[in-house]
């Protein structure tokens, strides 16, 4: 079967349970491996246009182990910030990791999902950070609950795989859930104004990466 009709014929839940079943091993060596190939993550916060003393709400959707909740923390200290995540093997690494933030955190173990929001109030912030490539196929109805959830004027940011001209690292990466087709950028594009919008290469061209910054 073709990559793309894999992920295309998920339900929500069968993509809720896949994942949640690939953090119960990946979540012990995650934070050992990634950094050598979730590459942009601070760049994409470092490039939102929010005031460093914003006091609004953050939210970041697949927070995963809590790595870009202690930037987010550090570069808005007095922003309130909710972590989603589906996997509780995940949602409890973050939690250790950000309990000197546990006042002005909440951690939620629940998927984002359309008609399902998490905030009571608009939001000032999303963050995806390498979660769309693995939320399939719902990824598109997730960036539009994102832009229902912000506030006018408010900010989505996105890091995530973007495309690779070599079919055997696709493969590769479908085996680990991503789709990697250059899907996101347009789709974010037709929604939020860009106000960063870089596609990098990593290791030569192995593949590329999106750094993307949009408003509302
Ligand atoms: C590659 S990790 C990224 C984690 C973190 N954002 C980072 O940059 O290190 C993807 C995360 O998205 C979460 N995830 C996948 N599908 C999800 C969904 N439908 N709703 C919420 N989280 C989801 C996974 O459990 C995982 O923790």
């Amino acid at each position: 079967m073709a990559d793309i009709e894999k992920f295309e014929k998920q339900t929500a839940s069968e993509q809720t349970d896949l994942i949640q079943q690939y953090y119960k091993m990946q979540s012990r060596i995650y934070d050992a491996t990634r950094w050598s190939f979730l590459f942009g993550r601070k760049e994409v916060i470092r490039q939102v246009p929010l005031s460093g003393d914003t006091t609004g709400s953050i939210v970041e959707v697949g927070c995963g182990t809590g790595i870009n909740l202690q930037y987010l923390a550090k570069r808005f200290p007095q922003a309130s910030l909710t972590g989603l995540d589906v996997s509780g093997d995940m949602i409890q690494l973050s939690q250790k990791k950000n309990r000197s933030i546990q006042d002005r955190l909440t951690l939620l173990e629940q998927p984002y999902a359309r008609g399902d929001s998490p905030v009571s109030n608009p939001a000032d912030l999303f963050l995806f950070s390498y979660s769309l490539t693995m939320i399939n196929p719902q990824w598109s109805e997730l960036i539009e609950q994102a832009y229902a959830d912000l506030r006018p004027g408010g900010y989505i940011a996105v890091v995530d795989f973007h495309d690779s001209k070599r079919g055997w690292f696709k493969r590769h990466m479908s085996n680990h859930h991503v789709r990697m087709d250059g899907h996101l950028q347009p789709f974010l594009n037709k929604h939020f104004s860009p106000v960063h919008d870089k596609v990098h290469q990593a290791y030569l061209g192995v593949w590329e990466y999106l750094v993307y910054v949009g408003k509302k």
